[in-house]
């Protein structure tokens, strides 16, 4: 079983780190003759439209981030929600669609619901479910461009599905459930082998809009990482090489399971032709051979994989813990998850003035809280926190304590140069007002999951990231993924993070003018 030997996913990890000098000695450059187009077009296939006339949930966006909604289930059985062509359709623009477009003089740019390193887009997003009210049963593809659904596959496919999911009880309950993909060129071409870890953050801030979204509307849902790989792959028509399934969805509740006796096992392939991304791709062998070794080849090991899902224990503090203050309840804005999606944007300035311990303490606290998942119990990563200017927490670096939900002071200064040079000297890591600092103990990830741990603990810094920016508009605060120096942020927040590996950064603050000092 190659997901066990993890020194291909070292050998990755260390590959691609950021440092001074690997972004100085680079040679790569910008190839915008050969950029990769932003949407998959199947040029033989019709669209369904989905409704544009959406409706509106109206609920508050820290209930969206904070409720809890079961997941599907035997424990649901009495209760049948199968979504609409509608709902689908909310769920699918607030995760996945366009939300804004830039003219600018060359043309146009389409700016969508979740942020997205670079812009880049890679994530498809497909759907396989059974009969619904409006919608016959079927594996279709979302295409954002045209707001759409294209048919890839006709009948109810969730059987296969379940199966290369070694039954996991959620698939065998939903009527829905959302194949995420990548494709992996179209962030290569920017950040190059070092992109298969943007496409599990990319990944991530989509599934945090449709757990939002999701929760929303009260439907059931569960995130499923699990799964053997070339079965999904092959459901959905990629070829696993090119574009890679990363994660499910599933969405809804039936009143009785899929009946799992009559399986077909051999599906046809899906052949529909695809417009080319460019002119041509790019391979990195080190994102296939990642992506490879991290595969799950049966349902044995896909069922021995997530028999046991990782608890960590948090190391006791060496400082007194300060709590965290979210503000209360009944005192939260209430813009309704909608609206702050559609105002959503990364921060591209920030303005050096503070934040409330209270709004940073909300934005931990609803980041932060758990989410169904088939392979997690508890948090992987591990969050640092910069606070540059929150008002009135002194300014240092502080470790966050999960069960605790609190802080614990590591070291007081003012960070601003050393938060700017983490995150790969830009400036929004220095003038945010609190730079949070995502670092993993691969360590013991590795061991425990294999390979596709790596794949976990990404996945999971950008589902927390999704949940931030969320959380941060709708106390109307701005917000940011960031890329970061590796071992220097390591060596920054060591000794508590020795051993430790930097997996993201999100900078939280206020959206502005930078003053000049
Ligand atoms: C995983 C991730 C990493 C990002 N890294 C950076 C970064 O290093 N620098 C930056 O200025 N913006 C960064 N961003 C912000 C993106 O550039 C931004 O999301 C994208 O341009 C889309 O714009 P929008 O978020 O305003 O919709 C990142 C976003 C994500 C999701």
């Amino acid at each position: 079983m190659l997901n066990q030997d993890t020194t291909i996913a070292w050998k990755y990890h260390e590959a691609t780190k950021h440092s001074y000098w690997s972004v100085r000695t680079s040679t790569h450059f910008l190839d915008w003759e050969n950029q990769p187009l932003p949407f998959k077009i199947y040029p033989e296939l019709e669209a369904i439209p989905l409704p544009r006339e959406l409706p509106e949930t109206g609920v508050s966006t820290f209930i969206a981030l904070g409720e809890k909604v079961p997941s599907p289930g035997p424990a649901m059985a009495s209760l049948e929600v199968r979504p609409t062509l509608a709902q689908l359709a909310h769920i699918l623009f607030y995760s996945a669609g366009i939300t804004k477009k830039k003219t600018y003089p060359g043309g146009e740019f389409f700016f969508r619901a979740a942020a997205c390193a670079g812009a880049l887009y890679p994530i498809e997003v497909y759907l396989v479910c059974a009969d619904l009210p409006d919608l016959p049963a079927g594996v279709y593809h979302f295409s954002p461009m045209d707001f759409g659904l294209r048919r890839l596959r006709a009948g109810d496919h969730r059987a296969f599905l379940a199966a290369a999911a070694a039954h996991e009880p959620a698939l065998l309950w939903a009527p829905v459930i959302f194949v995420y993909t990548a494709l992996s060129w179209r962030s290569a071409w920017k950040y190059r082998a070092r992109a298969y870890r943007y496409h599990f953050w990319d990944c991530g801030m989509i599934l945090a809009n449709a757990m939002a979204t999701a929760t929303a509307w009260r439907l059931p849902h569960k995130l499923i990482v699990g799964f053997q790989d070339d079965a999904i792959n092959h459901l959905v028509g990629v070829d696993g090489e090119r574009e890679l399934s990363l994660a499910l969805l599933a969405l809804g509740q039936t009143a009785e399971p899929i009946s799992v006796s009559n399986e077909t096992w051999t599906l046809p392939e899906v052949k529909w032709a695809v417009v080319p991304l460019s002119r041509e791709e790019v391979p990195y062998p080190l994102i296939r051979q990642m992506h490879a070794a991290s595969r799950l080849q049966d349902a044995a090991e896909v069922r021995a994989w997530r028999a046991q899902p990782l608890r960590r224990g948090e190391p006791d503090p060496q400082a007194p813990l300060l709590p965290l203050d979210p503000i209360a309840p009944s005192a939260l804005p209430e813009e309704s998850v909608e609206s702050v999606i559609r105002r959503r944007a990364s921060t591209r300035r920030f303005a050096r003035k503070p934040i409330s311990l209270s709004e940073l303490s909300t934005i931990l606290d609803y980041g932060t809280r758990e989410f169904a998942c088939d392979a997690l119990d508890g948090p992987l990563n591990d969050l640092y926190v910069n606070a540059h200017a929150v008002q009135p927490l002194a300014p240092g670096a502080y470790a966050f304590h999960y069960s605790q939900k609190s802080l614990e002071l590591l070291k007081s200064g003012d960070f601003r140069r050393d938060s700017r040079y983490l995150c790969l000297e830009q400036d929004l890591g220095g003038d945010a007002s609190a730079t949070v600092f995502f670092l993993a103990d691969l360590h013991t990830i590795l061991a425990h999951y294999g390979n596709r741990g790596y794949r976990l603990a990404q996945l999971e810094a950008g589902i927390i990231g999704g949940k931030f920016y969320l959380a941060a508009y709708a106390l109307r605060r701005g917000a940011t993924g960031l890329t970061f120096y590796d071992d220097d942020v390591t060596a920054f927040f060591s000794p508590h993070a020795r051993g430790k590996s930097a997996i993201f950064v999100m900078a939280l603050g206020v959206a502005g003018p930078r003053p000049r000092w």
